[in-house]
């Protein structure tokens, strides 16, 4: 990441792991969008990744996502979710640096705090040391600390539209398993019409009707995503929804090529 506007990527853990699994990477995935982020060869790439079958059932075992209950086990369930995504984490660094992109792992949890859920601080300092150096920061939903809860869970799409606000993105990208948003769900309805393209306007109108995740998601599945990532809309910032386990999709959407998906813009 330079000086220039950033691009951000969110790679779902839908994609990336086997959300109906309990900490089962697909690692064949992660390499071949590593492959597609060092093809696209963008020095303003920021890169944030989902919890998949990582983050999400651990996080609903000990109930992390509504915060310190005074259950003592807790304070366990919270180090042990934060330490499984950086396990999920490790994988998906191996696989970027293995291709030889200057990523660089930011634990949201050692530099943001939640107020309700929200993100409320952020400690930008070695963020942007790293962007100056033109490393790819590479963060992750993550348990955190909430100045309200006590803890929580902070989605990864949460970050992205943090990101994409403050540092004024020029475009996200959000690979997930499936090529975009979809009228029905696509894996259990053959007839489900894609959406090429939505307004901020279309978009609210639909979003009570998105899917609910496969597996657990203690983050509120795509509806959810979605919540987290109007603010950006609103901004002027487009959304790419696209199929991250379809080969190039990623590519073409970091490349602004036509691509397989939603495109979401504010008008
Ligand atoms: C969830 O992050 C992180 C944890 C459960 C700790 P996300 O909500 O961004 O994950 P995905 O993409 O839906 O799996």
């Amino acid at each position: 990441m330079n000086q220039a506007k950033p691009i951000i990527l969110k790679i779902g853990g839908s994609a990336i792991t086997d959300k109906t699994g309990e900490l089962a990477a697909n690692t064949q995935i992660i390499n071949r969008i590593a492959e597609e982020i060092k093809r696209a060869d963008l020095d303003n790439l920021i890169v944030v990744h989902g919890g998949g079958s990582f983050g999400h059932p651990t996080a609903a075992k000990y109930g992390i996502k509504d915060g310190y209950k005074d259950d003592p086990t807790q304070k366990l369930g919270f180090a042990e979710t934060h330490h499984v995504m950086t396990v999920l984490n490790g994988l998906v660094m191996d696989s970027l640096i293995w291709h030889e992109i200057p990523a660089v792992s930011v634990a949201p949890s050692s530099c943001m705090v939640t107020e309700n859920g929200k993100v409320k601080f952020f400690d930008e300092t070695v963020f942007q040391a790293m962007a100056k150096m033109i490393f790819t920061p590479v963060l992750y939903g993550d348990a955190v600390l909430d100045e309200k809860l006590g803890f929580t869970v902070l989605s990864g799409d949460q970050i992205v539209a943090y990101l994409a606000l403050k540092y004024n993105a020029e475009k996200i990208v959000v690979g997930v398993d499936t090529d975009g948003l979809f009228d029905s769900d696509p894996k259990t309805n053959p007839n489900a019409k894609p959406y090429k393209h939505l307004t901020l306007a279309e978009l609210k109108l639909i979003q009570p009707k998105l899917g609910k995740a496969e597996g657990t998601d203690v983050t509120g599945g795509m509806a959810g995503k979605i919540a987290e990532l109007i603010p950006a809309i609103e901004q002027g910032i487009p959304v790419t929804i696209t199929g991250a386990t379809k080969a190039l999709s990623i590519y073409r959407a970091l490349t602004d090529q036509s691509v397989l998906g939603t495109v979401i813009e504010k008008t």
